[in-house]
């Protein structure tokens, strides 16, 4: 809580970057950096999926997907996206709003090669989202290219990018017994950030 006190006023980012590495430490899971990415479909219609933020580079989180994705669609007809993190361990929620757009290419190789050998292989022989008209042939080129692969490095494919949000609008939530949480949220006002509680 010592991170919300009214008087100190933090800016958001250092508020998200405390309880992000907070939750880290604390949580067994393996993918600490889960969160709902949350689009709007060509369609006008709300789109979500799990995704994991692998960075925060002020005043950026970052993910990497490939850019043949539906999501990589949605992003490119419409910036506007938001990101909602449950931390169970910390009984904690944020709820982000921002923009998003590809990384430079030196961050999006730093993600691609930090990934495991297995996700660099799929990127390399999947088109994600594309009809699947055989699971035999899609796991033979696997198996193929696992073996093929083995002791080289992998680049990152041109259909694979890192991409970064920049909130426009944060809200924290401490989750309580008494069901009275706090809420705290801070929105971006010109250079600076408007910050208010809400009520439970
Ligand atoms: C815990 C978790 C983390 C995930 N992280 C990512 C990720 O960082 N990038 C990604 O493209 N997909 C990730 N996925 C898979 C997505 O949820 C989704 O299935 C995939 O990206 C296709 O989504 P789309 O069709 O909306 O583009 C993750 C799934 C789970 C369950």
């Amino acid at each position: 809580m010592k991170d919300l006190e009214p008087e100190e006023q933090p800016h958001p980012f250092l508020v998200f970057t405390h309880w992000f590495h907070e939750y880290s430490s604390k949580s067994n899971s393996k993918f600490t950096g889960a969160c709902v990415l949350s689009t709007v479909g060509e369609d006008g219609l709300p789109n979500a999926r799990n995704i994991s933020i692998k960075g925060l580079e002020y005043p950026y989180l970052i993910f990497g997907s490939p850019t043949s994705s539906l999501k990589a669609k949605e992003i490119d007809a419409n910036k506007n996206v938001a990101l909602t993190f449950w931390w169970e361990e910390s009984m904690r929620q944020v709820r982000i709003q921002g923009v998003v757009s590809k990384a430079n290419d030196e961050t999006s190789n730093f993600l691609f090669q930090d990934r495991r050998k297995e996700a660099q292989v799929v990127s390399l022989i999947s088109e994600q989202g594309a009809e699947l008209l055989s699971w035999e042939m899609l796991e033979g080129r696997y198996r193929i290219m696992l073996e093929d692969m083995k002791d080289k490095e992998i680049q990152r494919p041109e259909h694979w990018s890192g991409f970064q949000i920049e909130p426009f609008r944060y809200e924290f939530m401490e989750f309580r017994k008494t069901r009275l949480h706090f809420r705290k949220v801070f929105s971006k006002k010109n250079d600076g950030w408007e910050m208010k509680m809400i009520q439970p």
